[in-house]
């Protein structure tokens, strides 16, 4: 079980890799609130029950914190299963989306569907997420033509929310893909992408994110962009060095962007600037594992740069179409050559700090929500390793089963 009440607590950032704490024969105290109230050694905390106490058995299995996915394109219109042949016969993902396929095509279905279809469709997903240990996710917006769809997936993703009784952090994603067609110019488009803000971040918005990348958003107009969102009290984090390291992790350090995603083609300098600015990498594996891509090079950000990683599964229906984040963590260990105990931290505490919740989510200790995983599995290890599956046997959101 996995226990942090002899540190101060999580610091995000730079030197965000701590150790994790474990402890065996333990028992977790849990207030009617959904609180835990206290963690110790099974004994002492078995003296806290009275009559009304309702025990959860462990039955020998490995206790985590909820995980916290803190990167995803969950509501969306569509799929895109047609991509993956076009990009075996050797067509790049840019390639698509600039022939008006990839992102713009979700655009199109995600405008299309009626509110109560988005919603249906990302309540599957959101269920499966569920099954993998998740109680804390991120949805973007950003599959819109239109401040009204912007809207609508954002009214979607608090639905879901409610729905199951998790925190969803919202983020206002509107620079998401450019029209192949700007009957306006693109200055008047970054203007209309820019108006949209003050109504989002209104709407419920907590971020703002940008794909500044070749070929979409210019580290320029990323920069006007995320300064704009900066000047509303919005946080930011960037879709940074995706395909081309184009600046994306220097411009979310000069920033200070709460995260820095993707990150698989950035230079040493991008990665060093990110750590001195003390931005989150979030690192994709199940992307770069489904564009059949080098991964991101997390050992280096770890033991060179000494930035902090978090991971997160990217749920797409491009680049990553799996809410597996069972797998995420598995192609953490094997693509990133993360070690067990840097996966649970990354999947955890450091999503957390991703995503601004530091102190609330990612870690088991008093005073904290009791969002838990009992996992049918004694170590982490085998949680990993024995991959492709989910071993979650129960989860806890706010001490509550919801599995
Ligand atoms: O994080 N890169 C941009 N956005 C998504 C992909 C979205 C899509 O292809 O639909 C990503 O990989
Ligand atoms: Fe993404």
């Amino acid at each position: 079980m996995d226990d942090e009440s002899h540190s101060d607590g999580p610091r995000c950032g730079a030197d965000a890799m701590q150790t994790v704490g474990e402890m065996r024969d333990a028992a977790i105290a849990i207030d009617d609130a959904g609180v835990i109230v206290d963690v110790g050694p099974e004994k002492s905390i078995v003296d806290l029950a009275d009559a009304n106490t309702q025990f959860i058995d462990a039955e020998g299995g490995f206790v985590g914190p909820g995980l916290v996915d803190p990167h995803t394109h969950l509501v969306h219109g569509g799929s895109r299963e047609k991509e993956l042949p076009l990009r075996l016969a050797g067509a790049s993902y840019l390639d698509i989306l600039q022939a008006g396929g990839g992102i713009l095509s979700t655009v199109r279905e995600t405008s299309a569907y009626s509110e109560e279809a988005l919603f249906a469709q990302a309540k599957t997903s959101l269920a499966r997420m569920q099954r993998f240990g998740v109680t804390t996710v991120e949805a973007k917006t950003g599959y819109s033509s239109s401040l009204a769809v912007e809207l609508k997936q954002l009214r979607v993703a608090q639905r879901l929310a409610e729905w199951a009784g998790i925190e969803i952090v919202h983020t206002a994603m509107p620079a998401h893909a450019v029209p192949k067609a700007l009957p306006r110019g693109r200055d008047a488009y970054i203007e209309e992408l820019l108006a949209m803000l003050p109504d989002l971040q209104a709407a419920g918005a907590e971020f703002a994110d940008v794909f500044v990348e070749d070929g979409v958003f210019s580290v320029d107009e990323g920069r006007q962009i995320l300064q704009a969102a900066k000047r509303l009290g919005m946080k930011v984090k960037i879709h940074a060095d995706e395909m081309v390291p184009i600046g994306g992790a220097q411009l979310a350090a000069e920033l200070g962007a709460t995260s820095a995603d993707h990150l698989l083609a950035s230079t040493d300098e991008g990665l060093f600037a990110l750590a001195e600015a003390g931005v989150m990498a979030v690192c994709l594996p199940g992307t770069s594992f489904y564009l059949q891509k080098p991964a991101a090079r997390a050992r280096f950000m770890l033991d060179e740069a000494q930035l902090g990683v978090a991971i997160a599964s990217d749920y797409n229906p491009g680049t990553c179409p799996s809410e597996n984040f069972g797998l995420t963590m598995s192609l953490a260990l094997l693509t990133l050559k993360m070690t067990p105990e840097e996966v649970f931290v990354a999947a955890t505490r450091n999503a957390a700090c991703a995503l601004g919740r530091g102190d609330v989510a990612g870690i088991i200790r008093s005073g904290r929500p009791a969002d838990i995983v009992i996992y049918a599995a004694a170590n982490p290890e085998y949680v990993l390793t024995h991959f492709g599956v989910s071993h979650v046997r129960q989860v806890l959101v706010k001490g509550r089963p919801v599995l």
